[in-house]
């Protein structure tokens, strides 16, 4: 049977294809009903990190200023071991990138063709796959940081801008909260605690993840964080350790450095005991059984939505009549065949579901 996490994730590079991502769309409702998993905290509190860690590969534009000015959807599919890694754009479809400092430069200068050379902000999504060995299945939404100050060049607006199109993706119950604060700043002034508790004030869709706890001053720890007792959420909160800065400038690679991630969390003595549930692999382990989890929750409401997709779109390509030339004919036939797909998958799930064999 067919992942349902890269059915849903489909689903939603149609409705990019379509137009609809969550704004002014052709199809409004269908990308706000997926479950999605969206990566907030401020600037530098180690997004890209935690991306990257989760992925095991280097592949994020880095450098100062806002560098993320694009929500990018990544999927990661897990292939059979020893399988060589590699990396698609869905505007890019054929292409393979197996070279990912390639893949790094193609997400900078897609940003770019959107958004000008004006480093504006724009909500259309980038969408990249990565088929790897080290990898789970996942989806994740990478959001541009939350910040208190433009760059020289970038509008005052820009601010306020991104914090709203981070709100926008977070505020629908459908968005599960990655929310990044770093360990070496008092959570009471984190970004992300503070957007996520606006739109999430039961913390029922929230995972804290704490980075940079090898930064901490001497003498203090994030164990009571780590614990629940400072700031409780449903889920356990993560911490990880991530390379520093010394690390990325000496090309510690990303496997390397989950090792000395663990490492850290079983060594250290006041972290000992929550080392089973600390680390980056760990953290991508929890997203991937929640994703899949909150996925199936869903279906009924997605399956009925679809239906009713189908149905419209068919009357609309009724309408369009033939032949049909226009571009839109062939997106809305590519959308149909999807909802189809997922149509078909949804069955034989739950055929697997009473026969009682769910996989
Ligand atoms: P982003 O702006 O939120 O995407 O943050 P980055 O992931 O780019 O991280 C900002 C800086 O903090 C980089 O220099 C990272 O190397 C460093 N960093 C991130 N996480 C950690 C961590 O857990 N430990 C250490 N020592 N440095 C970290
Ligand atoms: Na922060
Ligand atoms: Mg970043």
């Amino acid at each position: 049977m067919e992942n349902l996490i890269s059915l849903v994730n489909k689903i939603q590079r149609a409705c990019t294809a379509l137009g609809d991502h969550g704004e002014d769309s052709a199809l409004p409702t269908l990308w706000d009903s997926l479950p999605a998993i969206a990566v907030v905290g401020g600037q530098s509190s180690g997004k890209s990190s935690v991306l990257e860690s989760i992925v095991g590969k280097d592949f994020l534009p880095r450098g100062s200023g806002i560098v993320t000015r694009r929500p990018l959807v990544l999927q990661l599919i897990k292939i059979d071991e020893g399988s060589r890694e590699y990396a698609e754009f869905l505007h890019l479809p054929r292409k393979r990138f197996t070279d990912f400092a390639a893949v790094r430069k193609e997400i900078a200068d897609e940003t770019d063709r959107e958004t000008g050379l004006s480093k504006q902000i724009s909500s259309v999504p980038i969408h990249l796959s990565i088929y790897s060995p080290n990898v789970v299945n996942l989806t994740l939404v990478d959001l541009p940081g939350l910040t208190k100050v433009a760059v020289e060049g970038q509008s005052d607006n820009i601010v306020q801008d991104i914090e709203n199109m981070i709100r926008s993706f977070i505020e629908k119950p459908n968005c599960i909260i990655l929310a990044i604060s770093p360990a070496n700043q008092d959570l009471a002034t984190s970004d992300a605690i503070g957007i996520s508790r606006e739109v999430d004030p039961t913390g029922d869709r929230t995972l804290g993840v704490l980075t940079k706890i090898d930064l901490m001053d001497k003498g203090t720890d994030a164990v009571e964080i780590l614990e629940g007792k400072s700031y409780r959420l449903k889920f356990p909160w993560v911490g990880v350790v991530n390379r520093s800065q010394a690390d990325i400038n000496k090309n510690v690679d990303m496997i390397a450095a989950r090792r000395r991630e663990r490492e850290y969390f079983s060594t250290t003595p006041e972290y000992k005991h929550l080392a089973p549930r600390m680390g980056s692999e760990h953290l991508a382990r929890v997203l991937s059984k929640h994703l899949e989890t909150v996925i199936k929750s869903k279906i009924p409401g997605i399956q009925s939505l679809i239906s009713k997709t189908v149905a419209e779109l068919e009357t609309e390509l009724s309408l369009l009549g033939k032949p049909i030339s226009a571009n839109a004919g062939g997106k809305l036939y590519t959308v149909m065949e999807i909802c189809r797909l997922f149509d078909g998958i949804y069955k034989e799930h739950l055929d697997g579901v009473r026969s009682g064999g769910d996989k």
